[in-house]
This record gives structure tokens, C-alpha cells and sequence, in this order.
């Protein structure tokens, strides 16, 4: 059965029925050394780092963010970065501390910090995990020391394995990020870096080919990177090798043994409310009759400042009824088995006909799939996420 089509219309958000889980996202903006292909918001550690000042600006963050949330529990908690795995474990322990006090944190609640192997000390990271964290994400990219110099990684083969090792002796929820179509690479070689990382016993890989991205030394300074062809023989001989060993792709770049998903990921690609403390750090919060963004001073010493004096907010804005069939489908969309039709009611607050003509465009190219119950991208539509998320565009319709 399809779903009843209609034209576009603009339409006014319904009250939501209920508000979507909330996740709390944190993010520690340093690391030892700023990689040359990335564009998140990291800098490189020079000097003494305000260890303790940043937890007290993130405290005074959260603080100002409680009116907006009140009431509801936290059911994932991410702290990402740069490296979070550089903080002192008695500051991480601070912190989970200050949020519990703040928030009712479920008991069940997936707690994850992101770790760079060159931090990896076993007795930090035990520290790590009796201060509350249950899941580590763990940046190794490679197995292979020169890709990793290739990389300017800070670490080499031998340490990525050990910490991948002590991560899982440690905790049961462990994500392994590898990087694929690195410069000069064989399919063989990134089968390699797969086949380690399954042969330690990762239960959760995100594999994610390399992009050259603006504002970044390679983009600057490109090394050469397997053509096109080559990237899809690669991308190809990875995603076997991981379905092969039981891990299921569930998202355009997570890969995952059954009941090892990531939640807080999960909670995102399904429309859910997030909010998110630290620099740069973005948010997505619903009240009943509207749904909101907002995101936090960039430069590091900046947010301080702002989170410390109570506005730490650089930007906020409502996301509009026109836009909003593009920002759901947008993370949807990256779900292999989709989202069930009714999310989309339910998490926007708009009928499903308002986004229509762009489902019947989408499912008229071979790019997505539908009945009653649930919407998902074809393989075609996954290959071509990009074409296939701009048919939601506002402007498209
Ligand atoms: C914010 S980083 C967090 C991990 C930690 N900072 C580290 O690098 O060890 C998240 C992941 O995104 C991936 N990533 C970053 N830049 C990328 C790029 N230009 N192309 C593909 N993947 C990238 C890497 O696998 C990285 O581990
Ligand atoms: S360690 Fe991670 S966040 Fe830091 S610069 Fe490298 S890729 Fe970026």
C-alpha cells in the first residue's frame, strides 16, 4: 500500500503528542596533535590546558540549558571531541558527577567517551569507567603505522592495538573508528585493518572513507588518494569483510554485532533531542509547540568566558515547518532499515503528506523504499544519500 499523496502545502506544526529521548552531548575541544584531514573543532594542546575552568564553564553551561529540558531524563550521554581521553579522569569524574546532580540520568544510560590510543594508559582508562563511562569509542584509523604516519596520527600500530585491547578487558561497549581509501592503500591493506580490529573482538566499527575537507592541511596539500573506482572497491571488500563477521551495517558507517548499536547515535538519526554543552557544541531541543537549535561559542577560551558569565549561546533559531521533512530525512535517511512512517508525525509535529511529493520522487528514482509502516533508502539510495536527502530540500519540492 502506498502513502496517500498530496501537493505541497505549507503547513503549521501540530503540537508534538509527546517530546522525543533527550541525549546530553559534550565536547572537549583539545587534542596532542591536530590531524591534517580534520575539520572538527580541535586544537592542538599548547601549555596548560584550564582543564578544571572547562568543567566549571560546561557545569555553568548545563545550568542555563535546565529550563529548556526540565523534567526529562537523559537516556545517552556522549563526550566527544577533539580528545576527551586527554582529560585528567578526575575531571571526567567531576563532570559525570556535576551532570547526575543536574539531571535525572537514567540508570540504564549509555555513557560513551571518544579516546585517542595515543592517551591510552590502563589505568586512566579504568579510572574512566568507574567515574560512570560504559562505552568507549576508540579513533584507532589503522593497524598500519605508515598509514598512520601518512595520517599524522599520534600513534602507531602497536599502540592502537593495545588500547583497542585494554578498551574492551575493560568495557563491554567498545567502537572501533577506521578510516578506508587512506593514501595509497590496497584493498587488502584496509581488509587488514578490518580483520585486526575483528580479530581483537570489536563488536561495533564505523568505517569511514577519507575526505579531503576544506579549512584542513590536506585539503591544502591533497595526498594522493585512490580514485573513485578504487574507493569503491575498497568501501566494497571492507563493508564484506565486517557483514562476514556478524556486524551489521545499520548505518551509512556503523557497523555492529546485534545489541552493540550506539544509542546516542541512534537517538540522533531518529529525530531525537539532544543537547549539547562545550565549544561549538550543537543542540536540538523540542518544547510542545516548536523545535529549536542552538550552538555554543567556537574558540575554547571564548566559551569559557560566555558559559562562565551564562550565555554561552552564539546562535539559536527555530527550524521552520518548510525545512523541517529535510532535517528529519537527513538523519532518516542514514538509517539502513529506515525509520517507521509514524516517526515522522511524531518528531515533527507535521503530517506525513507534507513531505509527499518528495517520497513519491525519491521512491519514482529507485532511491527509497516504502509501505504503512516504515520508510527506508534502497542500496541505490544509499550509494547517492546526497541526491537522495536534496530531494527533501524545501526549495526542491
Ligand atoms: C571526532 S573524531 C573522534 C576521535 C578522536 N578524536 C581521534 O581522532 O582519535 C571521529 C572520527 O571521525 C573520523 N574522521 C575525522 N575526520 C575525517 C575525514 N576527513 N574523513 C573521514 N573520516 C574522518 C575518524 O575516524 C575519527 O575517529
Ligand atoms: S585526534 Fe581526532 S579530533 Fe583530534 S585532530 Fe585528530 S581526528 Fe581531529
Amino acid at each position: 500500500m502506498s502513502l496517500p499523496k498530496s501537493a505541497p502545502v505549507a503547513l503549521p506544526l501540530r503540537r508534538l503528542a509527546s517530546l522525543p529521548p533527550l541525549s546530553l552531548y559534550i565536547h572537549l575541544p583539545w587534542c596532542l596533535r591536530k590531524c591534517p584531514y580534520c575539520d572538527f573543532n580541535s586544537h592542538e594542546v599548547r601549555g596548560d590546558v584550564p582543564w578544571e575552568r572547562y568543567v566549571d564553564a560546561l557545569v555553568a553551561d548545563l545550568e542555563s540549558v535546565l529550563p529548556l529540558v526540565w523534567g526529562r531524563r537523559v537516556y545517552t550521554l556522549f563526550i566527544g571531541g577533539g580528545t576527551p581521553s586527554l582529560f585528567p579522569a578526575e575531571s571526567i569524574d567531576r563532570l559525570l558527577g556535576a551532570v547526575r546532580a543536574r539531571l535525572p540520568l537514567d540508570a540504564s544510560a549509555e555513557v560513551t567517551l571518544e579516546a585517542n590510543p595515543g592517551t591510552f594508559e590502563l589505568e586512566k582508562f579504568r579510572a574512566f569507567r568507574d567515574a560512570g563511562i560504559t562505552r568507549l569509542s576508540v579513533g584507532v584509523q589503522s593497524f598500519d603505522t605508515a598509514a598512520l604516519k601518512a595520517l599524522g596520527r599520534v600513534h602507531d600500530a602497536d599502540e592502537a592495538r593495545a588500547a583497542v585491547e585494554g578498551a574492551l578487558a575493560l568495557f563491554e561497549r567498545v567502537n572501533v573508528d577506521l578510516m578506508y581509501a587512506l593514501p595509497g592503500q590496497s584493498p587488502e591493506q584496509a581488509l587488514a585493518d578490518v580483520s585486526t580490529a575483528l580479530g581483537l573482538g570489536a563488536r561495533h566499527v564505523s568505517a569511514y572513507q577519507l575526505t579531503l575537507e576544506p579549512n584542513t592541511v590536506f585539503h591544502r596539500y591533497p595526498p594522493v588518494l585512490p580514485d573513485e573506482d578504487g574507493a569503491e572497491l575498497i568501501e566494497q571488500a571492507v563493508h564484506g569483510r565486517l557483514a562476514e563477521a556478524g556486524l551489521e551495517r545499520y548505518e551509512v558507517s556503523a557497523f555492529a554485532a546485534a545489541g552493540h548499536r550506539a544509542r546516542h547515535n541512534l537517538n540522533y538519526w531518529t529525530f531525537g533531542d539532544y543537547i549539547g554543552i562545550g565549544a561549538g557544541a550543537h543542540a536540538k531541543l523540542s518544547l510542545p509547540d516548536r523545535i529549536f537549535r542552538q550552538v555554543r561559542h567556537r574558540q575554547p577560551q571564548r566559551f569559557i568566558d560566555t558559559a562562565i558569565a551564562g550565555d554561552a549561546v552564539s546562535e539559536q533559531h527555530d527550524v521552520e515547518s518548510s525545512q523541517m521533512g529535510f532535517e528529519f530525512m537527513l538523519n532518516a535517511l542514514r538509517l539502513v532499515e529506515g525509520v517507521p512512517v509514524a516517526l515522522f508525525a511524531e518528531r515533527t509535529g507535521l503530517p506525513i503528506n507534507a513531505i509527499g511529493p518528495a517520497l513519491d520522487a525519491a521512491e519514482a528514482r529507485g532511491l527509497l523504499q516504502r509501505d504503512h509502516l516504515a520508510m527506508r533508502p534502497t542500496a541505490l539510495g544509499l550509494r547517492y544519500l546526497n541526491d537522495l536527502v536534496s530531494l527533501f530540500l524545501p526549495d526542491s519540492e
